[in-house]
């Protein structure tokens, strides 16, 4: 499948409206990561492409935030409309440029477009406030404003969903963005950026930026016009933009890195269990920042649970996402296969065993193999740190704790599951976990609805629901006085 033969498919950047190439005419290159083949160039942008993409955001605020809410909501609906009605070939082209399932490709679309719908919706609900004043002539009136140019910076693991989940809050509520997508994976962008030139979005409202990484990321740090960064990514870059975004005091949205616990107790419905725990570990061939990177299986049930857990992991389909029987594609390059390997191998070396998979798959190339570790051990480098891949540790223990004090020993913070039947349980143990979400029977919590981020290193902010318009308005205060004259 070419994906040059997509009627979606650009290979230049969006900005102010316009197709453009990088002023040096230079390009990078793009590789679908089941073949490690090129599937074509976007271009090599910098600094000043960038400049440009935020003077023409700028540009476009004043006519942007001063239509209605309605007016606004109107063309995010019509974006929506037109990612559904080409649901299958932005799944297909992402799956070739990403790697992921075709299923799992289309479930993302249908997610990411959730994000337009639900706050195309929230637009009209930016409520202010009016506060008592304690003298007699005056009120006190509060409005929410809209930001100002915001800049996202977006992951290659979620190439669409990750876009709208942050753009579609900033649009709705009359912000302007510059969009910096992944290297790896710009097409899922690009096309994003024409169905939204279709569905009438204001020239410069809506801008696609691919190129150099540092270069971008710091002009989008650094420069004061932009007064909102969002970025999705490792807890390691998500310091240094922030440290970049304090110079200009700019807000930030950091959705960083994980290291999920997954708690089985001993009253939990195991087959339930080991559903929750193949979705949440094996998802995106474990490459989610929400991800169970340690499961946690109590005294009376480790046994079953470790049986249950590898039958169903012997199940997955390795394999080229484009091929339907697919379950897991490839990592998507060779740097991350090699910290699978390696942290594959430094927990065996300090006496994890292998009960299902533990090394490269036999396709070779980047593709690994469905890997459960059972007697992981606390120095294992697994236990701390996030692999970002097909590798499941399991640990014993004995009460509830001990667990939750394992769980919360780590400084991450985003996604924790734990699987109880045990009413009282289930209350105790979401308030002490030390976690942005906590999925209660299931391996799976993202959806547009609810809130989604960290506390600790894993974030500022929150994305999806209600909250998600927060981080893209302003609080302003009049005080209105005189009122008896
Ligand atoms: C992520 O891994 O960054 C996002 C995962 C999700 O939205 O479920």
């Amino acid at each position: 499948m070419d994906i040059k033969s997509f009627n979606l498919f650009k290979d230049k950047c969006f900005i102010n409206g316009e197709w453009i190439k990088a002023i040096s005419g230079e390009e990078i290159s793009v590789n679908n990561p089941a073949t490690l083949k090129e599937i074509g160039t976007v271009p090599k942008c910098g600094k000043d492409e960038t400049k440009q993409a935020i003077e023409a955001a700028n540009a476009s605020w004043p006519e942007w935030r001063s239509k209605s809410a309605k007016e606004r909501s109107t063309i995010m609906k019509k974006w929506f409309d037109l990612i559904m009605s080409n649901k299958e070939e932005l799944a297909q082209m992402m799956t070739i440029e990403q790697g992921k399932p075709l299923n799992e490709a289309r479930g993302e679309i249908v997610y990411g477009a959730s994000f337009i719908e639900w706050f195309a919706e929230e637009a009209k609900r930016i409520y202010g406030d009016t506060i008592p004043d304690p003298l007699i002539d005056r009120r006190i009136l509060v409005l929410k404003q809209p930001v100002g140019v915001v800049a996202s910076i977006t992951p290659w693991n979620f190439p669409n969903a990750m876009i709208t989940r942050k753009c579609a809050p900033a649009l709705a509520v009359g912000c302007p963005v510059v969009i910096k997508p992944a290297s790896q994976t710009p097409y899922s962008a690009l096309a994003l950026a024409m169905l939204a030139e279709q569905a009438g979005f204001p020239k410069g409202t809506l801008n696609v930026i691919t190129g150099k990484a540092s270069e971008i990321g710091e002009e989008l740090a650094t420069n004061p016009t932009v007064r909102k960064l969002s970025f999705t990514g490792s807890t390691e870059i998500g310091k240094v933009l922030m440290a970049k975004c304090a110079g200009t005091v700019k807000k930030v949205s950091m959705e960083l890195g994980g290291h999920a616990p997954f708690i089985v107790f001993d009253d939990a419905n195991i087959d339930d269990a080991v559903i929750g725990a193949i979705q949440s570990k094996f998802r995106n061939t474990g490459q989610t920042c929400v991800c169970a990177n340690r499961i946690y299986a109590q005294s009376g049930i480790y046994e079953e649970f470790c049986q249950k857990f590898v039958k169903a992991a012997s199940e997955l389909k390795v394999g080229d996402g484009l091929h339907e029987e697919t379950t897991s594609g490839p990592m998507i390059d060779e740097q991350s296969l090699e910290k699978v390997e390696e942290h594959v191998q430094d927990a065996v070396q300090l006496g994890a065993k292998v009960a299902i998979g533990g090394s490269k798959h036999s396709l070779g190339l980047n593709f690994f193999q469905p890997t459960i570790l059972t007697d992981v051990t606390p120095e294992a480098k697994i236990t701390s740190e996030e692999t970002f891949g097909p590798v499941a540790p399991v640990y014993k223990f004995k009460d509830e704790n001990e667990v939750i004090e394992l769980a919360n020993n780590s400084p991450y913070g985003l996604a924790s599951y734990f699987y109880s039947r045990d009413i009282g349980r289930i209350w105790r143990v979401s308030e002490a976990l030390e976690y942005g979400m906590v999925g209660v029977n299931t391996g799976l919590t993202s959806k547009a609805e609810a809130p989604f981020g960290g506390i600790k290193e894993s974030g500022l902010g929150r994305e999806g629901s209600k909250y998600g318009v927060d981080d893209f308005l302003e609080v302003k205060y009049v005080n209105m006085c005189g009122l008896d004259k």
